[in-house]
């Protein structure tokens, strides 16, 4: 047996459901508000994630996979969505089909991590963003989005966190008070510390060892260093949130992983998680998409891990198949009967099985009942001679003869449908 990779799952019945009720949700609630569905491929060029997530994050530095294809050319299969997302906007020159461009896209993501529980090198996002859109409102509109996913699929005991990062006018001036604030301690801090202090101090925040942590939570916050654009564009965030009753809390450690950030952050988390609790996350990037080669166009947008997600639904969420008719076949003769009206079903529209074996009348009642059939058509030589199937709803066990003609009808008011 050749076991998968580390960190990589099957998804087998019995949890596909859950997923694909999530994947349902997602794109309904996406629909309702606005979003249009974009593809972009698995592998793009390694300086796409290089130059767009950022040199100094933990992605590009540890966790890309990254190889040299046959043509010689730097491939990377995508650690996050939205340098892609940027591209395809650039690009396809977006900005002119969509003038507020609202895109989402679903789909597997790489990271070379170490595997947990929540944590995998392949996982799945839903990724949402939106171009050329500055009001605050869009940026509540976004957190509410994202709300809105994770309590319609019923997931509790969850906390919204913001912060607001700033941009890249009032930037160096927190970043000069963090590394002033740190003075005597930076040799205090882990190796990974003492090199984003020289890379990207903000990375700091990012930090969990327990011993560094003490220094940081005396470190500065953001939000006392904000210009008053972003003051003011922070502050109307906070009050489209509170008249759409998203309870929020403040979290001045929550720069986020990724370079891009500008101005409001955010995540959602799920308490029953445990160490990799971040059902999702993500933020307004105003300079990346000029950064990628396109147009002066703001972003903003967000992630939820589809694994996390899934792990987070309450209990027997995604279950209730499609009803679905069985049709039994009794001796040789009525098997091409029976195989005439299965094919009939499925054409009407309904789920219909069948068990190909010949089986006794027994076993293949068996097979119906193992399916979960709401309703099962017998064919046998006594029913073909009057023109009839037996119609038998599974519920009550009880058994009518209708028409040949109408049984497609019959099962139709027993399992509801078009
Ligand atoms: P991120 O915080 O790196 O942001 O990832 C978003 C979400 O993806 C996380 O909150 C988590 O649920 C899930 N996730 C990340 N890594 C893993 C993993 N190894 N295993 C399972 N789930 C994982 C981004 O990716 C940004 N592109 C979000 C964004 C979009 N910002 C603006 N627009």
């Amino acid at each position: 047996m050749i076991p998968a990779v580390r960190g990589t799952h099957d998804i087998l019945p019995g949890e596909i459901e859950r997923w694909q009720h999530v994947e349902r949700t997602a794109r309904s609630l996406c629909d309702r508000y606005g979003y249009v569905e974009v593809r972009t491929p698995v592998i793009e060029r390694e300086e796409l994630f290089a130059k767009g997530t950022g040199e100094t994050t933990d992605i590009v530095q540890k966790e890309m996979y990254s190889f040299t294809d046959k043509g010689g050319e730097r491939i990377t299969l995508r650690p996050e969505a939205t340098p892609s997302m940027v591209r395809a906007f650039v690009e396809h020159s977006l900005e002119h089909a969509l003038p507020a461009a609202k895109l989402y896209s679903m789909g597997p993501m790489f990271r070379y991590e170490r595997p947990q529980k929540g944590r995998y090198r392949q996982f799945h996002q839903l990724d949402v963003e939106i171009f050329g859109l500055d009001d605050a409102a869009v940026d509540a509109e976004v957190i509410d989005l994202a709300w809105s996913l994770v309590r319609e699929l019923g997931i509790e005991q969850i906390e919204l966190l913001i912060n607001s990062v700033g941009c890249a006018d009032c930037r160096p001036a927190f970043q000069a008070a963090l590394l002033a604030a740190l003075g005597d301690d930076l040799p205090k801090l882990c190796q990974d510390c003492q090199r984003r202090a020289a890379t990207n101090p903000l990375r700091i925040y990012d930090c969990k060892v327990p011993a560094d942590q003490p220094i940081i939570d005396r470190l500065p916050h953001s939000i006392d260093y904000l210009d008053e654009k972003c003051a003011t564009h922070f502050a109307a965030v906070r009050r489209h949130l509170d008249t759409w009753g998203i309870p929020w809390t403040l979290s001045h450690r929550l720069v986020r992983g990724l370079d891009y950030y500008t101005r409001t952050t955010f995540e959602i988390l799920g308490r029953t998680l445990g160490a990799q609790n971040a059902l999702l996350g993500g933020g307004r990037y105003d300079g990346l998409v000029k950064q990628l080669g396109g147009p002066d166009r703001t972003g903003i947008g967000f992630a939820a891990g589809l694994e996390r997600l899934v792990l987070a639904l309450p209990e027997g969420a995604g279950a209730g198949t499609t009803p679905r008719a069985f049709v039994a076949a009794i001796g040789e003769e009525a098997r091409d009967e029976a195989l005439r009206l299965l094919r009939e079903l499925r054409q009407a529209g309904l789920a219909a099985s069948m068990e190909f074996e010949g089986r006794s009348m027994k076993a293949q009642m068996k097979r119906a009942d193992r399916l979960g059939a709401r309703v099962t058509l017998i064919v046998g030589g006594d029913e073909l001679a009057r023109g009839e199937v037996t119609l038998r709803d599974m519920r009550g066990s009880e058994q009518r003869p209708v028409r040949r003609t109408e049984a497609v009808e019959a099962a139709r008011s027993i399992l509801g449908g078009r």
